[in-house]
């Protein structure tokens, strides 16, 4: 019976009546809730304490690597503020947080906090692909300077002011009451492959040999994130209990590695995250663990590219990533074009890590239907939408994430 009964289950997940596309071969996803010695997880207290350490041990060997602890001298100076941000709205800060005494390491951190506000406010915080100046048509908005670009990758070009402000609605944000953080990720770790000589690799583990389960960029930016916390929880303006992480593409890979290791973000959003984020691996649908490992080797440890076509055998899988979430809020996004980021497979990432909300009294996304285009689903502390539309983050998107947002952090 129960084996008829499993039978009907993978049939089911194979057949896909849904308005966004997605036919995949048989699969079956391991139980969150089964530990590695066959025991089924019952209580809060088993997951906290068993299951979610040995789910982070497999995550942190096999997939992203082992991140270090803090900053060996983490200190910020200000480099610019003013109070006159898009009219008057706003506070702008431009703060430099440095990992290190000597200062060769830092970031670049691009705050706006609304002027109007009582007391602390909630924040975003979310790495950015082109630079803080990209991302608005501010023009005080600090450019990456000489010494920052030499860390980059050769040949690096200087994208334009604003040409990713699209992806920033920040007047929707502030207006909403919230605060926004953000960093250029290239700042953290440069996104190309030198043997992780650049970036903060250098800085953490200097020429101690790397091996299999060495942490690689995904794990630094995550890193990067947990750093600005650290330097949030020292600004006033801002409720450092109250930000949520947010990233797109791979970095929604990485604001959800960053919500599992460090579990002060309170709340958790990705964005078309896709392979490797929120998309179920063994679906193999769009990209697949070795198209990614073979572009992208730098962001995982090395481990992961044994899993290449072979995902059943993985003793994990993406819905175990948003399970570490837990009981945590947390929203997945996707765009119905994007298809390389298997729409259908991140939404069943979240109905996946259901029965680990269920374990803290919490409703989930159980509904195997998937969702039409643009009708957004919340459910206990889980969130979607699909978007209709191509990869990237619009003023739709950060609609839906302020809403959501609106019901835990305000
Ligand atoms: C590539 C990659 C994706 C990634 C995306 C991005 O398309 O294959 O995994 O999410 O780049 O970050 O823009």
């Amino acid at each position: 019976m129960r084996h008829t009964l499993r039978l009907l289950a993978i049939v089911f997940l194979a057949i896909s009546p849904f308005p966004v596309s997605g036919q995949t071969n048989p699969y079956e996803l391991p139980d969150p809730l089964r530990m590695e010695d066959g025991r089924i997880v019952r209580t809060r207290r088993q997951w906290v304490n068993e299951r979610r350490p040995e789910l982070m041990e497999m995550f942190r060997s096999q997939m992203f690597g082992r991140e270090p602890g803090p900053a060996p001298d983490l200190h910020s100076e200000v480099l610019e503020e003013s109070r006159d941000a898009f009219g008057g709205l706003a506070t702008r800060k431009q703060v430099k947080i440095s990992f290190d005494k000597e200062e060769n390491y830092y970031l670049i951190l691009l705050m706006y906090i609304p002027n109007q506000r009582k007391g602390p406010v909630p924040a975003f915080l979310g790495a950015n692909f082109k630079g803080n100046h990209a991302t608005t048509d501010d023009p005080e908005v600090l450019m990456p300077s000489e010494e920052k670009l030499a860390t980059y990758q050769p040949g690096y070009v200087v994208p334009e002011r604003n040409s990713n402000g699209h992806r920033w609605s920040y007047d929707y944000i502030l207006r909403h009451g919230y605060a926004v953080a953000t960093f250029c990720y290239h700042d953290v770790d440069p996104d190309f492959h030198d043997g992780f000589r650049n970036g903060v690799h250098q800085l953490m583990d200097g020429d101690n040999p790397r091996d299999g389960e060495s942490w690689g960029s995904i794990a630094a930016w995550a890193w990067g994130l947990s750093r600005c916390l650290d330097y949030l929880d020292t600004e006033n303006a801002v409720d450092s209990k109250r930000v949520a992480v947010i990233g797109h593409s791979r970095l929604g890979k990485t604001a959800l590695w960053a919500g599992a290791t460090d579990q002060r973000f309170a709340l958790v959003i990705s964005n078309d995250s896709g392979c490797s984020g929120a998309a179920i691996a063994r679906r193999k649908y769009g990209e697949t663990v070795e198209a990614i490992c073979r572009s992208f080797p730098h962001w995982f440890c090395s481990n992961y590219s044994a899993y290449g076509g072979k995902e059943e055998t993985m003793p994990w899988d993406q819905h175990e990533l948003i399970a570490m979430v837990a009981p945590r809020p947390v929203y997945v996004a996707s765009a119905s074009e994007d298809q390389w980021a298997d729409p259908v497979g991140e939404y069943y990432s979240l109905v996946g890590a259901t029965s680990v909300y269920n374990l803290f009294g919490l409703d989930g996304i159980t509904d195997r239907r998937v969702p039409e285009i643009e009708s957004p689903v919340v459910v206990g502390r889980m969130g979607h939408h699909i978007r209709g539309g191509e990869h990237n983050v619009y003023l739709y998107d950060w609609e839906r994430f302020v809403s959501f947002a609106d019901r835990f952090l305000k």
